[in-house]
């Protein structure tokens, strides 16, 4: 494979790509790297440290038709836009995807190779040439718990969210800020003042968050000091959309869609700002000792690590805080719960901008090199 084509590198989840890929040396195997792009064609490319044509138009077929594999940031409508008149020209390379656009269809493979090797290269074998990133909640769940269903241990898994502001968007990330910013203005004084009354600052703080110059235009509504319960469009049944992701692409990344694990719960969008995270309660299909749960669930690949289930060390670890960033999966909270010695606890956090989205794409590409 030589030519690679890039699309969408400039974005937030573009950029975080291309950081990851000059740090793992990945364009050292590629001979021939093209950047595409929707605004600028002719403009010189990025420095990856090595000589690279012009941009060319991302919306050009004939162009893109050169590549033996495209990798897209570019978003959702841009696939829609120029996937299908790319593969209807007869176009035969690899397409790597950020977006979910193709996710679910019945000739692409979600990629999570950590977790679903076997499953990719099941595809690879089939002649498949759609390889899509899993949504980040899902992808990040399956770092974490991918020993459990490794092992076969899963009944049923309910998955409470904490979603950081980055899978809403760039320009979310930045409204959080300024929300936060607004509200410890509008309490300046009085937070100077050891002296001034908790419930003054409580009562002007709601104030500002209710307040017609409160700046809400991506979100909606106060995320800072707030939540928001719900996350992207409704589906069926009273779920959103990103609930239902939860158990349909489980299913699919783990090649058991025809007899799938019941995974569902509910997707919360909270102040973090890249970090997702999320409460679990297991039902194991038997009773496991904790301490053979905790080498299953670190035995699974390189990135988890099981945290012990003590206040100080939690705390310190197992936080937004701590993982944002960076490729560790902490996995904690682990116990066995009220309900019965198979009803497992787990709380993990992850990073949705590197597991979450670019990493799963850049190990694809680095896949289809060998
Ligand atoms: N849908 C996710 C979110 C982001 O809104 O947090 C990426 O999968």
């Amino acid at each position: 494979m030589k030519r690679v084509g890039f699309v969408g590198w400039r974005g937030m989840v573009g950029s975080v790509l291309m950081q990851r890929m000059l740090e793992e040396g990945d364009f050292d195997h590629i001979a021939e790297p093209v950047f595409f792009t929707t605004s600028q064609a002719g403009a010189a490319g990025p420095n990856i440290g090595k000589d690279i044509p012009a941009l060319k138009d991302a919306r050009n077929i004939d162009d893109l038709k050169q590549m033996d594999a495209i990798i897209s940031c570019q978003g959702g409508d841009y696939t829609t836009e120029v996937y299908g008149k790319l593969r209807e020209s007869g176009w035969q390379g690899y397409w790597i995807d950020a977006a979910s656009t193709l996710r679910m269809q019945d000739d692409s493979i979600i990629i999570l190779d950590p977790v679903n090797r076997q499953v990719i290269d099941q595809g690879l074998a089939k002649g498949i040439k759609t390889y899509v990133g899993g949504n980040c909640t899902v992808s990040l769940m399956l770092m974490g718990l991918g020993g459990l269903f490794r092992e076969n241990l899963v009944e049923w898994i309910s998955s409470m969210t904490y979603q950081a502001a980055s899978g809403a968007g760039a320009q979310n990330m930045r409204e959080l800020i300024s929300q936060m910013g607004q509200i410890e203005a509008g309490v300046q004084s009085e937070l100077a003042d050891p002296a001034s009354a908790i419930l003054e600052i409580d009562r002007k703080v709601a104030e500002t968050m209710r307040g017609d110059t409160f700046k809400t235009d991506h979100f909606g509504v106060p995320l800072a000091g707030s939540l928001i319960p719900w996350i992207d469009k409704a589906v069926e049944a009273g779920q959103s959309k990103e609930e239902w992701k939860g158990f349909v692409e489980t299913n699919k990344i783990l090649g058991l869609s025809d007899a799938p694990i019941a995974i569902d719960g509910t997707c919360v969008r909270i102040g973090a700002m890249r970090c997702h995270s999320q409460a679990f309660t297991i039902k194991l299909k038997k009773d496991v000792p904790l301490d053979e749960i905790e080498s299953i669930i670190a035995s699974a690949n390189d990135w988890v690590k099981v945290i012990p289930n003590e206040r100080e060390i939690t705390m310190r670890e197992l936080t937004p805080t701590k993982v944002t960033g960076t490729l560790s999966i902490p996995v904690g909270r682990l116990r066995k719960m009220k309900m019965g010695p198979d009803f497992l606890n787990a709380f993990s956090v992850g990073d949705q901008l590197l597991w979450g989205a670019a990493e799963p794409l850049r190990r694809m590409l680095r896949i289809l090199l060998q």
